[in-house]
C-alpha cells in the first residue's frame, strides 16, 4: 500500500494543499480548473454551471470567476450573494466545496485588471449579441465582434465574481481510510475540526 501524504493526518496541512491545487487550478495545473459555480436561482432553487478558475488569494480567502453580466449567474448572484463552488481533482483524490459570499466587479479597478491579463479569445464572448440566455431561432443566430474595436466594446458587460470563502470542505481519498475536514471563518478567527468521512 502506497505511503499517505503528508498531510494526511495534518489538519493544517488538508487546508495547504488545498489551496495549493486551487492555485494550480487556476494556473490550469490541476483538476481545480473548472469547478462547479452554484448560485441561489430567483425562484429559489439552487442553480449549478461550469466555470474557469481565473484565480486564488488564499490570504483573502478569495477565488475569482469571469462571467457576461447579462448571464443568469450575475443577476442572481446581484440578487442573493450566497454562493458555492465545488470541484473535485481525480488524479488527486480530492474534493473541495466552498461556500461563501460573492461579490461582483464591474467596470471598476478589479475588472479593468482582470480584463487587462485576459486573452482576446476570452473577451469575445462579452461583445456577442443578444447576450447569453437569450432564445435563438437557430443555434448559431448570434453576433460576433468583427474587430479588435468590437471585441474591446464589451468590456461593460464583463464582470469579475469573487467568492470570499467562509467554510471550506476537504474530503480525500485513500485506502488506508478517508480524511474528511471543515474549515470555518468567523470573520478572521478560523475553526478546523476533522469530519467523519
Ligand atoms: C469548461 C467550461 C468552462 C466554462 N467557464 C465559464 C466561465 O468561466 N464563466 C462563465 O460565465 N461561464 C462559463 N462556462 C459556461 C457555463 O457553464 C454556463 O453554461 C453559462 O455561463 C450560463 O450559465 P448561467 O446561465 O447560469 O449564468 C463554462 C462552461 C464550460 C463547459
Amino acid at each position: 500500500m502506497t505511503e499517505p501524504p503528508p498531510f494526511y493526518d495534518d489538519l493544517a496541512g488538508c487546508l495547504d494543499e488545498t489551496w495549493r491545487r486551487l492555485e494550480e487550478g487556476a494556473a490550469h495545473q490541476s483538476g481545480f480548473h473548472t469547478p462547479a459555480l452554484a448560485t441561489i436561482g430567483r425562484d429559489g432553487a439552487p442553480r449549478l454551471r461550469t466555470v474557469v478558475l481565473r484565480g486564488v488569494d488564499r490570504t483573502l480567502r478569495t477565488l475569482r470567476v469571469h462571467c457576461d453580466a447579462r448571464s443568469g449567474k450575475a443577476a442572481e448572484i446581484a440578487a442573493d450573494p450566497r454562493a458555492a463552488l465545488h470541484a473535485y481533482d481525480p488524479k488527486a483524490k480530492l474534493q473541495v466545496r466552498i461556500e461563501g459570499t460573492a461579490r461582483l466587479h464591474g467596470q471598476d479597478a478589479v475588472a479593468r485588471a482582470a480584463w487587462a491579463a485576459s486573452r482576446p479569445m476570452s473577451r469575445v464572448c462579452y461583445a456577442t449579441s443578444p447576450g447569453p440566455g437569450t432564445p435563438l431561432a437557430e443555434g448559431g443566430a448570434t453576433i460576433q465582434p468583427r474587430d479588435d474595436e468590437a471585441v474591446e466594446a464589451g468590456f461593460p458587460e464583463f464582470r469579475v465574481i469573487v467568492l470570499t470563502a467562509a467554510r471550506l470542505e476537504f474530503l480525500y481519498l485513500a485506502r488506508q481510510g478517508h480524511r474528511r475536514a471543515l474549515f470555518t471563518w468567523d470573520g478572521e478567527a478560523e475553526a478546523a475540526t476533522w469530519l467523519a468521512p
